[in-house]
């Protein structure tokens, strides 16, 4: 069941996001060569409560830390710990905040110093598979829009898109329906309509798009070990119809 949201609910998860956005501001200078994945996670959490919010992935079906940290090969998941970024990585980061009972969830994939052209190119393509998922968010349209946009422009650059983990509603749970494929799938195709928040997420590898699960419960991974990008936003359709996204980030360049 899709739950709609009031004006009222749509003000509180923009408060969630906004805090969730300033939570991201502070991390993105800090990701540079030599950070450890849990300093990251650490600044995130200190960030969040210090700002009356609450991490929301924090014990989150038991999952162990505030912040998802997602290197190279890593799609999503990565569990924060020792793990030193070096020159040439690129790095999801990937965050939610429960305000009160508002949800927000927003990720974002960074350079660790200078990359390659393929990496670099991979962000880019990324960051226009979300754009473009955006963009496809029209009420009366439908939720295979948003997976049609981000599959046609992933496959047109030659790359593989992760099926096995989607977008989601989002907004009174970290979590609501309906799923949001990356890819154009027989599953159900719900209309778009005023009231609805989404979490849009598009996960993009350079090679396959098939991934494994680690031993850890958590830590997704390509399986081709290539690396994968991931960027999402939280936006709600307003009861005017409008299109306003929630979270947001700045790319450092
Ligand atoms: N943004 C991720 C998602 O929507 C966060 C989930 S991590 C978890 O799936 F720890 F909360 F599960
Ligand atoms: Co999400």
């Amino acid at each position: 069941m899709i739950r709609l949201k009031n004006q009222a609910e749509i003000d509180r998860i923009r408060e969630s996001c906004r805090m969730l956005s300033g939570c991201f501001a502070e991390l993105v200078p800090l990701v540079k060569p030599g950070v450890t994945t849990g300093q990251l996670d650490e600044a995130a959490r200190s960030y969040i409560v210090s700002h009356g919010g609450k991490p929301a992935f924090l014990g989150y079906d038991g999952y162990p830390a505030s912040l998802c940290v997602s290197p190279n090969e890593v799609v999503i998941h990565g569990i924060p710990g020792d793990r030193r970024l070096v020159d040439g990585d690129i790095v999801g980061l990937d965050c939610g905040i429960d305000l009160g009972g508002y949800y927000s969830d927003a990720a974002i994939t960074l350079p660790v110093g200078k990359l390659s052209a393929e990496m670099d190119k991979l962000l880019r393509v990324t960051r226009e598979c979300l754009e473009r998922a955006i963009a496809a968010v029209k009420p009366g349209g439908r939720i295979h829009d948003i997976s049609r946009a981000v599959y046609g422009h992933a496959l047109a650059n030659g790359y593989g898109v992760v099926r096995q983990y989607c977008g989601h509603g989002v907004g009174l749970a970290p979590h609501e329906d309906p799923q949001i494929p990356n890819y154009v799938s027989p599953g159900p195709n719900p209309r778009i309509a005023p009231g609805m928040v989404f979490a849009l997420e598009p996960m993009i590898n350079l090679g396959k798009g098939d991934v494994r699960l680690l031993d850890d419960g958590w830590t997704v991974v390509t399986i081709d070990r290539k690396a994968s990008a991931h960027y999402e936003h939280t936006l709600a359709v307003l009861p005017d119809g409008s299109v306003e996204v929630l979270t947001s980030w700045t790319w450092p360049y």
